[in-house]
């Protein structure tokens, strides 16, 4: 089921810093900031050939990293995302093994365009995983 590795997110408290430090402190390509409000962040990503960084910021009051952010104020790793190729039966295997799906259990299209979920962090040893069909 689980395909590549597609990007290690990193919550940060300031989009703009961290964007500066990756590309003038790193040295890397970072992509424009995209808004996501159905996700409450705003993101870039960051290209590093094996993989891409994705770099999240609160957006909106209710946004889901505000807890994540108030817990570790300088910013952290927030979640993993793993390609699948048919992100529904991934889901329906999931939910069969017993691992919870969050938010209503149906894909939301995410920063890439393309279907995500996420699965709660409780089931998979402490870190937060998301779900991109590939
Ligand atoms: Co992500």
């Amino acid at each position: 089921m689980l395909g590549r590795l597609n990007h290690v997110a990193l919550a940060v408290p300031d989009l703009a810093a961290a964007v500066a430090a990756y590309r003038n402190t790193l040295g890397a390509e970072v992509t424009a900031p995209q808004a996501l409000p159905e996700h409450g962040v705003t993101v870039v990503f960051v290209n590093v050939g094996n993989t891409q960084i994705e770099l999240l910021e609160p957006l909106g009051e209710e946004s889901p990293i505000a807890a994540f952010l108030e817990k570790n104020p300088s910013g952290g790793m927030h979640h993993l995302c793993y390609e699948v190729d048919d992100i529904l039966a991934a889901r329906d295997q999931l939910k069969a093994a017993g691992a919870r799906v969050l938010g209503d259990g149906n894909p939301k299209i995410g920063a890439h365009g393309k279907p995500v979920l996420f699965l709660h962090p409780k089931d998979f040893f402490g870190t937060l995983i998301e779900l991109e069909q590939s």
